[in-house]
């Protein structure tokens, strides 16, 4: 089975607070903890690459409150997760319009980015202002100002934020909705697709199993004929 890559679209955080009469926050909360569950539970797995879309080029519409504590949670989840895997020789990425959120978010990013940029053994994408239109954008306008006339697949593909990172062999969306939401637009071409009820603070290493075992039975033609 080739399984190097799982990007995740962790939704549902609001309506688990809901459902428990908390705050929206407090689900954001619990589902940062997740991530490092979930990067674990995947590294055991053998799978290299995870990606984790944690907020998108929509989510400026949301009340102001809501952005800024997303945020802040960021700030300080970030080097303890760090601290917490070092010996894991996790490598951190981060992709999106991180300049536009802040220079305090983007000089944090930066920082863990270089200082895990020597590990190889797992990869974790953070999508953070994320939109998939604004990567291709972005890219064009990358190759714009480098004068380019001409493009095709390969060379495009230098152009997006992550080209180091295989596209994913498996999408796993939580909180039933059924939809990518601008996320991956590009790579997400021959991704296969596996959407679960289960909030993501829920998000448990069954459900993860669960999604793997429903890949092994998928058929991934690319176009061909098996
Ligand atoms: C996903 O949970 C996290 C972000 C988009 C930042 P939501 O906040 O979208 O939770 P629901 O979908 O409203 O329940
Ligand atoms: C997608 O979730 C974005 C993230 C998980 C960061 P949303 O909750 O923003 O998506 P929609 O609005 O339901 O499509
Ligand atoms: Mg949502």
């Amino acid at each position: 089975m080739n399984l190097q890559h799982i990007a995740f679209i962790m939704d549902g955080n609001g309506r688990w607070a809901s459902k428990r009469n908390k705050p929206r926050v407090y689900g954001h909360l619990r589902g940062a903890y997740k991530i490092e569950e979930v990067v674990r539970w995947c590294a055991l797995r053998g799978i290299k690459y995870t990606t984790f879309y944690a907020f998108s080029t929509e989510n400026w519409k949301r009340p102001k409150s809501e952005v800024n504590f997303i945020f802040g949670l960021l700030e300080k989840k970030i080097s303890k997760f760090y601290k917490r895997m070092e010996k894991e020789k996790v490598r951190l990425i981060f992709t999106g319009r991180i300049k536009e959120i802040g220079d305090n978010i983007y000089n944090i990013c930066k920082e863990y980015e270089e200082k895990t940029q020597n590990n190889d053994r797992i990869v974790v994408n953070i999508a953070l202002n994320y939109g998939g239109r604004a990567e291709i954008i972005d890219a064009i306008n990358k190759i714009i100002s480098n004068k380019l006339n001409s493009i095709n697949g390969e060379s495009f593909r230098k152009f997006l934020y992550a080209p180091e990172i295989p596209d994913p062999d498996l999408i796993i969306r939580t909180s039933g909705e059924k939809r990518l939401s601008n996320f991956l637009l590009w790579q997400s071409a021959y991704s296969e697709l596996y959407f679960t009820e289960v909030y993501w603070p829920d998000f448990s290493e069954e459900e993860l199993e669960k999604a793997i075992e429903d890949y092994k039975n998928r058929k991934r033609r690319f176009g061909g004929i098996k």
